[in-house]
C-alpha cells in the first residue's frame, strides 16, 4: 500500500463514504451466512477500516469473538473510538472493559460475552494463535493487493486462519470495472475540509488510482496528499490463488445477487471453502432464488435512496 490511509485521510473516510449502504452491505452477508447455514462463533475481517462492518458483525449474536485487522493504524485509531462511543451511547450492551490501549474489548450482552481485538497488520501475512469459523473482506479491499504475491499471501493467511468447516467471503472490483471506470475530477466538500478526487485508469495493468488532495478549512494547516491503487483481477486467476492456498471449493457471485459473477460484473462476492463439501451445505435452490431476487429488488430501491 503506498502511502494511503493516513491520519487525516482516516479522520475524514466516514464522510467522503457516507452515502455507503453499509445496512445493504451486511444484510446480503446474513443472507449468504443464512444460505450456507453458517453460524460463526468467531470472525476475522481483514481491511476493516473504521469497522462500518466491524460494528454491524457485532450483530450476529452467534459471534464471541471478532478480531478486526488494518494495516493503517490511524484507520483503527478511529474504529477503536467509533466502538467506544456506540458502547457508551447504546443500551445494547450491560458492561465492557477496555484492555491493551483499546485494542481488545470485551463485551457482556445478556449471556452473551464477545471479544473485539483490533490489529494493526499486514493481511498478505497473518498468523493468529486461534483460528477462524469465518473471514471477510469488504468495500474492494483485497483490490489492494496490486501485486500478485500479495493476493496470494492473503489467501494463504487465510486459509491456515480459517477452521476447516469455515468460511472465507470478499468482495472484489471485478477486473471489467476497473478497466471501464471513467477518468474524471471533483471536488468532494465536507464541513471542514475540501477533497480533490482524481481518479486515473490504466488498463494494460488493470490498474485504477485515485489521487487525493485533502485540503482542511484552516489556512494554518497544510493540505495531504495520498494515492491508493487497485487492481483488477480475472475471476479465473482469483480462483487459481484461492485453489493454491487449499481452498477447494469456492462460489462467485455477481455482488448483491446471487447470480453468477462473471468479469464484467461490477462487484463481485466470493465464498469459498477449505472442505470441498462445505458449500453443498446450502438451502437450497428456492431460498437462493428468493434471497437474489429480494437483494435484486433491494439493490434497486438503494441505488434510487429509498432503503436503508
Ligand atoms: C476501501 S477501505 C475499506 C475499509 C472497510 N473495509 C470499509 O468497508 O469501510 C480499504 C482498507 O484497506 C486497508 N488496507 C489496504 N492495504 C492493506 C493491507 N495490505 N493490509 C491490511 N489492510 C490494508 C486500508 O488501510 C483501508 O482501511
Amino acid at each position: 500500500m503506498e502511502q494511503s490511509y493516513t491520519t487525516y485521510f482516516a479522520e475524514i473516510y466516514d464522510d467522503v463514504m457516507k452515502n455507503v449502504p453499509y445496512n445493504y452491505w451486511f444484510r446480503y452477508l446474513g443472507d449468504l451466512l443464512k444460505y450456507y447455514q453458517h453460524q460463526p462463533e468467531s470472525a476475522l475481517e481483514l481491511a476493516s477500516g473504521t469497522s462500518n462492518m466491524t460494528l454491524k458483525l457485532i450483530e450476529l449474536q452467534s459471534l464471541n469473538r471478532i478480531t478486526a485487522l488494518d494495516l493503517s493504524s490511524a484507520m483503527l485509531s478511529k474504529a477503536a473510538e467509533k466502538l467506544e462511543a456506540e458502547l457508551y451511547n447504546s443500551q445494547k450492551f450491560s458492561n465492557f472493559k477496555v484492555q491493551n490501549n483499546n485494542s481488545s474489548y470485551q463485551l457482556q450482552q445478556n449471556k452473551r460475552n464477545l471479544t473485539v481485538n483490533f490489529k494493526a497488520q499486514n493481511m498478505t501475512d497473518f498468523h493468529f494463535k486461534d483460528k477462524f469459523d469465518l473471514i471477510v473482506s469488504f468495500f474492494d479491499s483485497l483490490n489492494y493487493l496490486t501485486d500478485i504475491d500479495q493476493l496470494q499471501g492473503c489467501f494463504e493467511s487465510a486459509a491456515r486462519s480459517l477452521n476447516n468447516d469455515g468460511l472465507f467471503i470478499f468482495d472484489m472490483n471485478s477486473v471489467g470495472r476497473i478497466n471501464t471506470i471513467e477518468e474524471k475530477s471533483f471536488v468532494i466538500e465536507g464541513d471542514s475540509y475540501e477533497c480533490f478526487w482524481e481518479d486515473i485508469v490504466k488498463a494494460k495493468e488493470n490498474l485504477w488510482q485515485v489521487k487525493l488532495k485533502i485540503c482542511p478549512d484552516n489556512d494554518q494547516l497544510p493540505c495531504f496528499e495520498e494515492t491508493h491503487s487497485e487492481r483488477g483481477y480475472k475471476i479465473e486467476t482469483i480462483l487459481r490463488l484461492l485453489k493454491n492456498s487449499g481452498f477447494k471449493a469456492v462460489d462467485v457471485y455477481n455482488a448483491f445477487s446471487f447470480a453468477t459473477g462473471k468479469n464484467h460484473s461490477d462487484r463481485l462476492y466470493f465464498a469459498a471453502a477449505l472442505d470441498e463439501k462445505r458449500l453443498q451445505q446450502n438451502q437450497g435452490k428456492l431460498k437462493k432464488l428468493f434471497y437474489g431476487a429480494r437483494n435484486r429488488i433491494d439493490y434497486f430501491l438503494v441505488s434510487l435512496k429509498y432503503l436503508f
